[in-house]
């Protein structure tokens, strides 16, 4: 059988160009593109996940998992927890214990549990946009008072305005941080972050430092956890992580809680634990384990073809569409891109993106409101002959 506390290094090559067909398995790419955008017959470049095989690592311990035949109450074994301490070890030289991580179902969730336990209504919430939408939907929703401290572009990168964030910081009680960043793909230095750090522990503002993104941190960038940048982080910090952007798996809901303080955690967990959001399911932690334990080999293949998409994207928007501005991802396969230049309005822009290109990107518009209408994100975490074929359509409609 199978030995779940085997490191295995295979070298096996993975084939990432394969095109699987995904539609009609529920899956929110295709299936729910009509709730979106009115239609499924649009090549689906939005929501973020990628169009690759799960690992077979993964896949064939679900598989072994199912043979046992009773799925029946379940929770997180020392083995789970040794495969994520062993992963943020190896990965990012954080040293958690046991005690200090907990599953949560998915990180939006575990955002708004956040929300909950350390909030109060209209205490602040600050937030850097453009940003993921839920970081702007989850706060709105719980009737918190969203803060937003705008990035700036320099160099072809957004850069934090730490003038503006050291004023909106003093009246907020969390920060929510996307580190790397979503969208643009930033990779935030340890000097960002240090600043980051000790503004928000003069202002007494929680960080929460979402990682959903750091295993995919491109060939030539290096992330830096948020609890690594001073001892003092680690005791005002929330850090979420999960395997499912990395190995493409976040129909498994499988991420984790990492708080090192004692105090915070008790607050977090304490919730978690009181209301019973986090118990976990068989799958979800199988899937975890499997991919902690066994995705180094994958992961260094997926990042190499990731980076290769990211040149492909730049190369051909430079020849074939010039006039856009593609903000070059440091981290992850979600490339913002400012259509404005191409001198269309924002309606225009979005019309030939749906009606004539017929590709689905995420409008710009939900990252963060009306400065960002006339930006799209598009999704390259799938082959690269069908990037191909949507970039060909989007140059040929504009
Ligand atoms: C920054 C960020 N956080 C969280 C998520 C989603 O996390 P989950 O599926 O664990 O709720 C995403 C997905 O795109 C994301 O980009």
């Amino acid at each position: 059988m199978f030995n779940k506390n085997d490191t295995i290094h295979t070298m096996k090559k993975y084939n990432f160009d394969e095109i699987i067909e995904r539609r009609g398995t529920s899956c929110v790419k295709h299936d729910m593109m009509d709730r979106i955008f009115g239609t499924n017959d649009l090549m689906p470049m939005w929501v973020a996940d990628m169009d690759f095989r799960s690992p077979d690592f993964v896949i064939d311990a679900i598989k072994e998992r199912c043979n046992h035949e009773v799925l029946a109450y379940t929770f997180g074994s020392d083995s789970y927890f040794e495969a994520i301490t062993g992963w943020l070890a190896r990965h990012y030289s954080v040293s958690a214990q046991k005690n200090e991580l907990h599953y949560v179902p998915g990180i939006v969730a575990a955002i708004a549990f956040a929300i909950q336990a350390f909030t109060e209504k209209e205490d602040g919430i600050l937030i850097m946009t453009p940003v993921y939408p839920p970081f702007i939907d989850l706060p709105t929703y719980a009737k918190r008072r969203l803060v937003c401290s705008p990035l700036k572009t320099v160099e072809g990168r957004f850069a934090i305005d730490f003038d503006d964030f050291e004023k909106k910081a003093r009246d907020c009680k969390l920060l929510l941080l996307s580190n790397p960043h979503n969208p643009g793909g930033t990779v935030w230095n340890r000097d960002d972050l240090k600043r980051i750090d000790a503004i928000c522990r003069k202002t007494g503002t929680i960080v929460i430092s979402d990682e959903i993104h750091a295993d995919l941190v491109l060939p030539g960038y290096k992330h830096t956890s948020f609890t690594t940048v001073s001892p003092e982080a680690k005791g005002n910090t929330i850090t979420f992580v999960a395997p499912s952007k990395t190995f493409n798996i976040a129909g498994m809901g499988s991420s984790v809680a990492y708080i090192p303080d004692e105090a915070l955690r008790n607050t977090y967990f304490g919730y978690l634990d009181g209301y019973e959001v986090a118990n976990g399911n068989v799958f979800a932690y199988t899937a975890a384990e499997a991919a902690y334990r066994h995705g180094d080999d994958w992961l260094l293949q997926a990042r190499e073809y990731i980076a290769g998409n990211v040149e492909f994207t730049i190369d051909f928007l430079n020849k074939n569409l010039p006039a856009v501005v593609a903000m070059r991802p440091e981290a992850s396969f979600l490339v913002w891109i400012d259509f404005r230049p191409t001198g269309f309005n924002y309606e225009e822009i979005k019309r030939r993106l749906l009606e004539v290109a017929m590709v689905a990107l995420n409008d710009g518009y939900t990252f963060g409101g009306e400065q960002y209408k006339g930006f799209f994100r598009l999704n390259i975490g799938c082959p690269r002959a069908v990037l191909g074929q949507a970039l060909e359509r989007i140059a040929a409609a504009f």
